[in-house]
């Protein structure tokens, strides 16, 4: 997930996909760095430079063309765990390798992520100048000198455990009770259940779950514009790093980021911020702390709307999704549910609040979410000259791109099933946790996993043994809704196809 240096998702959840990266990327080299097209120095230290097909452009030309493919197709080709690709003016590590990948989390100084999100934060967020020489002011982190990434990382850290952590998820169960009550006197009604968009049901209730936990009762993301808003700035996303000017080519994200960013203004100037999660305040008071104006505080929290829905609602949806279009695994969560939910399941409930840690299954699938349809990758720039692993040189002011596809369908880790999906994988013992990268890992690891995953866990359990899903379709089944992989914001594909369902109330069970 993207975030700006006090995002609560951060890490490899970066809104830089690879795609995205090193389309803007390359795209730069290619035509700003035109005197030092002839060709780079290379080293034999470095990792092994794979040929092309068309000198000197020819990875630039595969990437534009084929984006996240090419780097599967160059990795399957060639079967290195991590090379170069020579580009004009400089060039591309690719990995390939959890043991590299974890080299690279160890040398988190020297092989920066906090480098990126600080050069690419001015343009989405629209923050000053000033600002943004503040942010990017010793932004890789250098041990003993003030850096807003890392105090913004810490702060954020600071506030996503213990009762902070209780107390946030407790109030988005209590958001998302009301929106379960609604649906149960919508299917209770003479009319019978009205029909929702499954996509933008799930988007609704999470998004107002999450944000509500967040903001408390001032939050912005009530409105329904600054919420379908987050969605549109999302989508513009690539208009946003492409610096084009907005007038001719961005309107419509443009008009939505302002929206939302109009709504955080009201919010930090009637002081909601007081009201809110202790993440808000801590994050708030370091930004203040390192002198960045009240208005410029609003444009950081309406980027981190980023790190704090965007993959949320599609790991959410997908969730949802496999649960419900298979009878036995429903029927499996469904007691594992019952048992620690109770067979009320109100998220009002004081018990809801630690339940997720009593639904392994779904836990579970959850994860295998994350880890089959990643299509993210943990990207890199490197600070200064380093020997990775303590076999390969990396150069000085190159990237790195350690795509997750590869990694999570490895089957030397992941077994011979490793390209299907598998609802149970991840229950205890069964697999080998430490190649999943759907959080990201080492020091820039989502601070926000156990928060996301209590709240989908708990309302998803509530949800399967309060109702029925009805599918509107023609086949009338949960029919597969396909992959939308256009967003460059997020790791988790948004389903491709929206249909539309109903809640049915299910008959409550026998005590
Ligand atoms: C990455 O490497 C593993 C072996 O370590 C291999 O199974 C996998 O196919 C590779 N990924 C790609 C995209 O080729
Ligand atoms: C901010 O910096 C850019 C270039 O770095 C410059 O073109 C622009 O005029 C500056 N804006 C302000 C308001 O100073
Ligand atoms: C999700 O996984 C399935 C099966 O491997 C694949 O067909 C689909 O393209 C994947 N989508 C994404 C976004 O990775």
């Amino acid at each position: 997930m993207y975030s700006n240096p006090t995002a609560l998702l951060s890490g490899d959840h970066s809104i830089l996909t690879q795609y995205a990266l090193s389309t803007i990327l390359m795209l730069g080299l290619l035509f700003l760095i035109v005197d030092r097209i002839l060709g780079i120095k290379r080293s034999d230290a470095e990792p092994h430079f794979l040929p092309s097909g068309v000198p000197y452009i020819g990875h630039v030309i595969g990437i534009i063309r084929r984006g996240v493919d090419y780097y599967d197709e160059m990795t399957a080709k060639h079967g290195k765990l991590i090379y170069s690709l020579a580009m004009p003016g400089g060039r591309l590590y690719v990995v390939n390798s959890s043991e590299h990948m974890k080299s690279i989390e160890k040398a988190y100084r020297e092989i920066s992520f906090w480098f990126i999100e600080a050069s690419f934060s001015k343009r989405l967020s629209g923050i000053s100048n000033a600002s943004d020489r503040v942010l990017k002011a010793n932004a890789e982190g250098v041990k003993g000198e003030a850096s807003l990434v890392v105090d913004g990382m810490k702060a954020t850290h600071a506030a996503m455990g213990g009762q902070d952590l209780h107390d946030m998820v407790e109030r988005g169960l209590q958001r998302a009770a009301r929106i379960l009550e609604e649906l149960e006197s919508d299917a209770d009604s003479a009319s019978g259940p009205a029909s929702h968009c499954l996509w933008s049901w799930t988007q609704h209730v999470f998004s107002l779950a999450t944000s509500s936990a967040v903001y408390g009762p001032g939050n912005p993301y009530e409105d329904l514009a600054v919420e379908q808003g987050l969605y549109q700035f999302e989508d513009s996303t690539m208009l946003f790093l492409s610096g084009l000017p907005h007038q001719m080519f961005n309107r419509k994200g443009f008009a939505a980021r302002e929206t939302i960013v109009r709504a955080f203004t009201r919010f930090f100037a009637d002081k909601s911020d007081e009201q809110a999660s202790q993440l808000v305040k801590n994050r708030a008071e370091v930004l203040r702390r390192y002198g960045i104006p009240e208005n410029d505080v609003a444009r950081f929290e309406t980027v981190n709307g980023f790190g704090i829905l965007l993959n949320l609602l599609p790991t959410a949806y997908w969730t949802i999704w496999h649960i419900f279009s298979d009878c036995t695994l429903l029927d499996t969560v469904r007691e594992e549910a019952q048992a620690a939910l109770g067979a009320d399941a109100s998220l009002k409930d004081k018990r809801c609040v630690d339940a997720a840690q009593q639904l392994p299954l779904l836990n579970s699938v959850m994860h295998e979410v994350l880890r089959y349809n990643t299509t993210g990758a943990a990207v890199r720039r490197v600070m200064k000259d380093h020997v990775l692993s303590g076999q390969f040189l990396l150069k000085k002011d190159s990237y790195c791109l350690v795509p997750n596809k590869g990694i999570h369908f490895n089957t030397d880790q992941w077994g011979v099933n490793a390209r299907s999906f598998q609802p149970d994988r991840f229950l205890k013992g069964k697999t080998n946790r430490e190649s999943f990268r759907g959080f990201g890992g080492g020091v820039n690891a989502c601070p926000g996993k156990a928060f996301a995953a209590r709240l989908i866990l708990t309302i998803v359990a509530a949800l399967v043994l309060r109702f029925d899903i009805e599918p509107c379709t023609e086949s009338g089944m949960l029919d597969h809704p396909g992959h939308d992989e256009s967003s460059m914001a997020i790791v988790v594909a948004r389903p491709a196809r929206k249909y539309r369902v109903k809640f049915v109330r299910r008959a409550r069970r026998e005590e």
